[in-house]
């Protein structure tokens, strides 16, 4: 079974993170196929509109938890596929939709600060526990989120780990729409299509304004990636990774 998916469906690609045993938690080879399926949109003009989507009860369950302990234990340093594809995100020049069911975790959650339109089940639960698990957040959410949803918000998100349900995404401005589950997928390709019917380079060239300096969002990501990696090498993130795994033998 293909972890990842890519499917072209007229001018939209979807990209599907397909682990649903795991929660769709990304293992270095994920982060490497989301980011081929992403990157390749570029050889592709009639390609138009990129969709992120999980499996039917989960978007995402973050970083897979045991890549962090290797991580930890080989010295702190970040996979090369995670810097990559978030690399490969800040620079997509398509608009980027996402379908996002049951949990949002982690990456799974600061991916979609990336995003351009988030369609969100009722059931969606976007959560960060980087604090608690040892770490900090990454992918320039440290920047974007507060800039999005004010620093209460983000503080609340980022640095507490409190997690917000759908309607409170909404609120927060992260998410467009809220649906039933039912509904996510039909809701997100249907934006999809929409988008990708409209003018492509007046979409780019507004959207390239909107999302403001790149540069300025690259120098915070490595900001955080330093960080980040001398957080995992500590034995506070080694422990608390430690304890998710083994929190089912207890
Ligand atoms: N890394 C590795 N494995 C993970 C994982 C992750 N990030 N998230 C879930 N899994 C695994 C679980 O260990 C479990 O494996 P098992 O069946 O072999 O025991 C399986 O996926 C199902 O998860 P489970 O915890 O039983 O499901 P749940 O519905 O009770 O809870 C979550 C779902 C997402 C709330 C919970 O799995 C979770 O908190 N995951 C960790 C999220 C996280 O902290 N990510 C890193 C953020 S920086």
């Amino acid at each position: 079974m293909d972890l990842v998916t890519v499917t072209d469906d007229g001018p939209v690609r979807t990209v599907r993170m397909n682990r649903p045993e795991k929660k769709n938690a990304l293992t270095l080879d994920m982060y490497d196929a989301i980011a081929a399926g992403i990157a390749g949109v570029k050889h592709n003009a009639a390609l138009r509109c990129v969709l992120i989507a999980g499996c039917p009860h989960d978007f995402c369950a973050g970083n897979d938890i045991g890549d962090f302990i290797s991580a930890s234990v080989k010295g702190g340093v970040l996979g090369a596929p995670i810097i990559h594809f978030l690399d490969v995100l800040l620079h997509c020049d398509r608009p980027i939709v996402a379908a996002v069911q049951g949990h949002a975790v982690g990456i799974g959650t600061t991916m979609l600060f990336h995003c351009d339109y988030i369609i969100a089940s009722t059931q969606a639960r976007f959560s960060t526990p980087f604090v608690r698990l040892g770490v900090i957040p990454e992918a320039a959410s440290t920047m974007i989120a507060p800039r999005m949803m004010g620093h209460a918000r983000a503080f609340s998100l980022l640095v507490m780990g409190r997690p917000m349900n759908a309607e409170d995404a909404k609120e927060a401005g992260l998410v467009n729409m809220v649906v039933p589950p039912a509904e996510v997928e039909a809701e997100a390709m249907k934006a999809a299509q929409e988008i990708a019917a409209l003018p492509p380079h007046g979409v780019a060239a507004s959207r390239k304004l909107l999302r403001g300096s790149r540069d300025e969002v690259l120098a915070r990501m490595h900001e955080e990636f330093a960080v980040f990696q001398a957080r995992l090498r500590t034995e506070e993130a080694r422990h608390a990774f430690e304890a998710f795994m083994a929190r089912k033998k207890a």
